[in-house]
């Protein structure tokens, strides 16, 4: 009879200790996995449809101050191990898209602001004007002059802009970082200085593809960044390195398009996960990863957070 309840007790332990609810970054989440910043994240309806889908927080597509019609085209294209992109940061303005932000947040989860800008005022205005869960600043598109990684490829800059955010906003700020440096994790430690609440790496690899009946580069913009499974082994390595070295959370993305991908990252040091080029397959990822996730939780017996950073304790 004993042990009975014994098991059952401890049956009632696991259960409840393998759920994927709890902290990421600062925000409470149903779940680690969510929208990255980008193409499906333009609208309140397609934020709306990846919360329903059960992203544990969505990230808009990222704002600036005014309206940008962006690169010319075209402005993707599907390459062997990946997809390239150079948008050029089309958006409609911070003034226009409150609106789609509430509209997403009727959803009750998180709403995450991607939002850039060309100097420390620019992002101190969009951020104190937007009302959102919490910000990820842009400091790492890699293909648009002015914005981007021509801000965040300088630790002093990163450092500046993230504090004028901090400063400004009493919600959590992310930093997402470029992988197109010589030490990603000296950029994480400027983020970390300027208050940053979490870093979120990587942005896209900076690449290009030539068409080579024409003879000229594919893309509107000559080159873009690239994104997709090719980069993920990258952004697990500069994952690991942060998280080994930072004291706040590392968000993982780049290339992330299984379960099997998820738990690598987290084992790497990824407190959450963040999904992109995968959603062209469809809104149902959310749920295959978050199932697959928590079958591999059960069958190892291991909670989340002790497979995070898994694998740099095994050394
Ligand atoms: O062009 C774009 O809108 C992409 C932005 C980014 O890579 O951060």
């Amino acid at each position: 009879m004993l042990s009975i309840s014994n098991s059952f007790i401890s049956f009632y332990l696991l259960f409840h200790m393998l759920s994927l609810s709890g902290q990421v970054g600062g925000l409470k989440l149903r779940n680690p996995i969510m929208l990255a910043a980008g193409v499906l994240g333009t609208s309140g309806a397609s934020l709306k449809r990846a919360a329903k889908a059960g992203a544990g927080c969505v990230v808009t597509k990222s704002i600036g101050r005014d309206p940008r019609d962006g690169h010319p085209g075209p402005t993707v294209v599907q390459v062997d191990c990946g997809l390239l992109n150079a948008m050029g940061l089309p958006n409609p303005g911070y003034k226009e898209f409150q609106e789609e932000i509430n509209i997403a947040k009727l959803t009750g989860v998180p709403v995450v602001a991607s939002i850039f800008g060309s100097d420390p005022k620019e992002f101190s205005e969009i951020s104190s004007a937007l009302r959102a869960d919490a910000f990820e600043l842009n400091l790492s598109c890699p293909h648009t002059e002015c914005y981007g990684d021509e801000l965040g490829r300088y630790p002093e800059l990163v450092e500046i802009v993230t504090r004028s955010v901090k400063d400004r906003v009493d919600v959590p700020v992310w930093v997402k970082l470029t992988p197109n440096t010589a030490d990603i994790v000296q950029l994480g430690f400027a983020a970390q200085r300027g208050g940053a609440d979490a870093v979120v790496a990587i942005n896209t690899l900076r690449a290009m593809a030539i068409d080579i009946e024409m003879g000229t580069p594919i893309l509107g913009n000559i080159f873009g960044g690239l994104s997709g499974p090719a980069i993920k082994p990258v952004a697990v390595k500069c994952v690991y390195d942060l998280s080994a070295n930072l004291d706040i959370p590392v968000i993982g993305v780049g290339g992330i398009s299984t379960w099997e991908d998820t738990v690598e990252m987290i084992m790497a040091g990824a407190q959450g996960v963040q999904i992109g080029t995968a959603l062209y397959r469809g809104y149902e990822v959310f749920h295959d990863i978050t199932n697959g996730l928590l079958s591999y939780l059960e069958r190892k017996s291991i909670t989340l957070e002790q497979l995070r950073g898994m694998a740099r304790r095994q050394l």
